[in-house]
């Protein structure tokens, strides 16, 4: 067993990510960098100063989490999201269930809030925001982002839904009411269901194909029937069938 495959489980014991299902050579090519960079010359050396050294560890999972993320990100999306998904979705009754998996530091779930709270009252919907951060998570809890995060957002929404501060933008607080940010791992925790929409993007790129197919069967059970599933923007499914899914627009499935 070679140094990184031991890596690979002492990491998984002590923090629950199992890089398996992580495309490896990816994977190590990132890690390797960041070892040398503190001067480690082998895996085994490098997890024994992680396990004493919790800012060593910290930005070890910084670095396998890959948080970044954006307001409106591919901002053409959610346009096709507002005018054509939402439609489908509004004509429903009840309240909307809504899943931002992989969510990173809220961007993305702040995203579908400001886009319903156009249409909808704030009893008229919930979103469930995860991650398996959770410093990403305490983030997004704290709303505050720097420029950057924001450069696609129209500039109705940065004027409506942004504070803007000497350390960043500040976000509206109202927004949080409807969104339930909570830790999850998409490889080993069991999902919800009878979800209207579940979005999550730029993160099934970094997984296996064994685990992709995993993980898309399980949001397919997660779905009720006619509900949309909303892919990043490298991400399409390239047997969308095996998974109940239609092809509804580019990056967008919807449950059969
Ligand atoms: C690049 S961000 C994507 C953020 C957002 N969805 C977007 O598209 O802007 C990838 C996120 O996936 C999360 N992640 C990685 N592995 C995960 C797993 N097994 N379960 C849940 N989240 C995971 C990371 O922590 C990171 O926050």
């Amino acid at each position: 067993m070679s140094d990184y495959d031991v890596f690979v489980q002492n990491l998984k014991r002590k923090s629950g990510i199992d890089l398996l299902f992580y495309k490896e050579a990816q994977m190590k090519r990132r890690l390797t960098s960041l070892r040398d960079k503190r001067g480690y010359q082998d895996f085994f050396s490098y997890f024994e100063a992680c396990q004493h050294n919790r800012e060593l560890f910290h930005e070890l999972l910084d670095r396998l989490t890959i948080n970044v993320s954006e307001f409106y990100r591919n901002q053409k999306r959610w346009v096709v999201l507002e005018e054509k998904v939402l439609p489908h979705l509004l004509e429903k009754r009840g309240k909307l269930k809504i899943w931002s998996a992989a969510c990173s530091t809220g961007e993305e779930p702040y995203t579908l809030a400001m886009l319903l709270n156009k249409y909808l009252s704030p009893q008229e919907f919930e979103i469930i925001a995860t991650d398996i951060d959770e410093n990403a998570l305490k983030s997004a809890e704290t709303g505050i982002y720097p420029d950057r995060a924001l450069k696609e957002a129209p500039k109705e929404v940065v004027s409506k839904y942004f504070n803007k501060k000497e350390y960043g933008y500040q976000i509206n607080p109202q927004l949080k009411k409807n969104i339930t940010f909570k830790k999850h791992n998409l490889l080993s925790d069991s999902y919800g269901e009878n979800y209207d929409l579940i979005v999550c993007r730029n993160v099934l790129i970094y997984f296996t194909e064994d685990a992709k197919r995993l993980i898309y069967e399980k949001f397919s059970r997660s779905l009720k029937d006619q509900g949309f599933f909303f892919v990043g923007s490298t991400e399409q499914i390239f047997t969308p069938t095996d998974y109940n899914f239609n092809v509804f627009d580019t990056f967008f499935y919807q449950k059969i």
